[in-house]
């Protein structure tokens, strides 16, 4: 379990859930990490429950000097960044005509500008240290197709393939590596959330959306975190370095493409 030894990740919105996952997976595989926040209680909790190996950073994605300083703050303590997953993200939904402009702003602040703005911070550090590194965005399979109540989340994440197509494309020349994971539907509290509002737009009882989901998935239940952090690991080791402006689906064969 090496394959991330003596490398320093960046892991934005990793307090729970997916990227609490992907920062236990990599200090497992001998990396040093930080999680990064805008919730910082709960970052702190997650960093200590991982160990000497993890510190929390206060981040808010949607404002550009929190980005620098969280930034500033992990090369002080963690002497570079080699990998960065933009992971934060929110999720909304709504039929058309209830789509607010807040809504909207919101979502897109975290989801597509947050991960840009990231991605240009940690790049910007990469190549002024010439380090050959790794980011990874956290795309969605409501990226690679609409769904009727989804539409400002849905076009957010595909944003994201987009910007990792596009931002892959102008960083290879530096050796910096920028490929996607398109998780499908993953239990945890974004989809208790996810869960909640369809039961307020499709009038279902709490729970039900999810037993529907689940064994929709071809695999035949829904994903965990756990699912996601060999791909996680794999895109961010040497075994990827041939591997550019990529998204993977990890989905439970939910969707091809
Ligand atoms: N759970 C799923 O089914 C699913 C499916 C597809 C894609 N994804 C994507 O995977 C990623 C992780 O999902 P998750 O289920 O762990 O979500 P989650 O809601 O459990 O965690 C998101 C984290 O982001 C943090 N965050 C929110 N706003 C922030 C901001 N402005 N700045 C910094 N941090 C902020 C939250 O505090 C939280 O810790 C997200 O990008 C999500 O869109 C999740």
């Amino acid at each position: 379990m090496t394959q991330l030894a003596g490398k320093s990740a960046l892991i934005t919105g990793a307090a729970r859930g997916i990227g609490l996952a992907f920062a236990k997976a990599y200090v497992a595989e001998g990396a040093r990490v930080a999680i990064g926040d805008i919730d910082i209680d709960r970052a702190r909790i997650a960093a200590t429950q991982i160990g000497n190996s993890a510190i929390a950073v206060q981040m808010d994605v949607t404002d550009q000097s929190s980005i620098d300083t969280a930034v500033t703050e992990t090369v002080k303590a963690l002497g570079q960044i080699d990998i960065l997953i933009n992971n934060a993200a929110i999720f909304t939904a709504a039929p058309v005509a209830e789509i607010t402009r807040q809504d909207y702003k919101r979502v897109f602040d975290i989801n597509v500008s947050g991960t840009l703005f990231t991605m240009q911070a940690v790049a910007n550090h990469m190549i002024k240290r010439g380090i050959k590194g790794r980011i990874i965005n956290m795309a969605s399979q409501a990226g690679r197709r609409g769904e009727s109540l989804v539409s400002v989340y849905c076009a957010s994440k595909a944003a994201v393939i987009s910007l990792t197509q596009s931002v892959g494309l102008n960083l290879i020349q530096h050796g910096i590596n920028v490929n996607a994971i398109s998780p499908g539907v993953v239990d945890g509290e974004h989809w208790d959330g996810v869960d909640a509002f369809f039961a307020k737009y499709e009038g279902k009882s709490p729970g039900q959306k999810k037993k529907e989901v689940a064994v929709a998935v071809p695999f035949g239940r829904m994903g965990t975190a756990d699912d996601l952090t060999g791909m996680a690991v794999f895109l961010a080791s040497d075994s990827a370095s041939y591997v550019v402006a990529q998204t993977y689906n990890v989905d439970g064969g939910n969707w091809m493409s």
